[in-house]
């Protein structure tokens, strides 16, 4: 693998891991000779692609429908049952989610953006399918494209300001505000209430046109997901994460 990728970049210099990110199997900064670029690679099974693997062809597969949220995705090897993917390198830091934040207008303005992009053919994967068997998933169904993980650590915001959104590997498509309510969990993280989360994600349209009632029923699945989740996934950030979402939905009354 490494000398795919030596290939198109020159002599490998220097390989940094990103400072977050567990998906991929490698998700690092590799300087060439000739090129610097940000590596995703991870390994198939034996016999087929694997769950790491998916999520790689999911982030190839929409980037050029994306292309000014996300940075390019510049060329994609598969070498000793590896697939690797070179994106662009963007260098720069994650947003500050706490209320008041200089980085929360930006942000917005990014996730507008996104929520003005048609839904590519290529994504043909329902949102909906997180809550199957919980509950009626149909509030949450729909046709907008859907990033469901913009946490700060899947944003970069560059020296000049711009922002960019990485890690597509669960792009769906769904209701429009369900990309809203997906941030909720990591607003409160930053230190939001309940409804200051709820009164900055009112700038966004699909928001304001959410039936009160949908998003009811989503936090109460959200919540009871995430509870089944943390049952059987050890993970550090589960708990903390499941505990804000659920202050959302009390605060919202959308728990029995
Ligand atoms: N094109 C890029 N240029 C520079 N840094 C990047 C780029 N893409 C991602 N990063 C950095 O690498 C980190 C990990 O990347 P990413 O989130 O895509 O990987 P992941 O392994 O899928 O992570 P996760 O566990 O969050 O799913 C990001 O948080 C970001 O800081
Ligand atoms: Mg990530």
């Amino acid at each position: 693998m490494r000398e795919a990728v030596a290939e198109r970049t020159g002599p490998i210099r220097d390989v940094r891991p990103a400072d977050s990110g567990n998906h991929a199997d490698i998700a690092s900064t590799v300087t060439g000779e000739r090129a610097t670029v940000f590596v995703k690679a991870a390994r198939k099974l034996p016999d087929r692609d694997g769950p790491e693997v998916m999520s790689l062809r999911w982030e190839a597969r929409v980037n050029a429908f994306v292309g000014e949220l996300a940075p390019r995705l510049l060329w994609s090897a598969e070498a000793e049952g590896w697939l690797v993917l070179a994106f662009e390198h963007v260098p720069g830091r994650h947003p500050d989610y706490s209320p008041g934040s200089p980085d929360l207008d930006p942000v917005a303005r990014t996730v507008g953006r996104l929520q003005a992009i048609r839904l590519p053919d290529v994504v043909d994967r329902p949102v909906t399918t997180r809550w199957a068997g919980i509950g009626d998933v149909s509030p949450m169904a729909g046709t907008a494209l859907l990033h469901t993980d913009i946490n700060p650590g899947n944003v970069i915001i560059a020296a000049d300001g711009s922002v960019s959104l990485v890690d597509w590997a669960f792009v769906s498509h769904g209701a429009p505000w369900v990309e809203l309510g997906q941030m909720i969990p990591w607003l409160l993280a930053a230190g939001h209430t309940p409804g200051s989360a709820e009164a900055w994600l009112a700038r966004f349209a699909a928001w304001r046109a959410a039936d009160p009632e949908a998003i009811d029923h989503y936090a109460r699945l959200h919540t009871a997901v995430w509870t089944l989740r943390s049952e059987r996934v050890a993970a550090a950030w589960i708990k903390p994460y499941l505990a804000d979402v659920r202050r959302w939905a009390a605060y919202r009354g959308a728990l029995e």
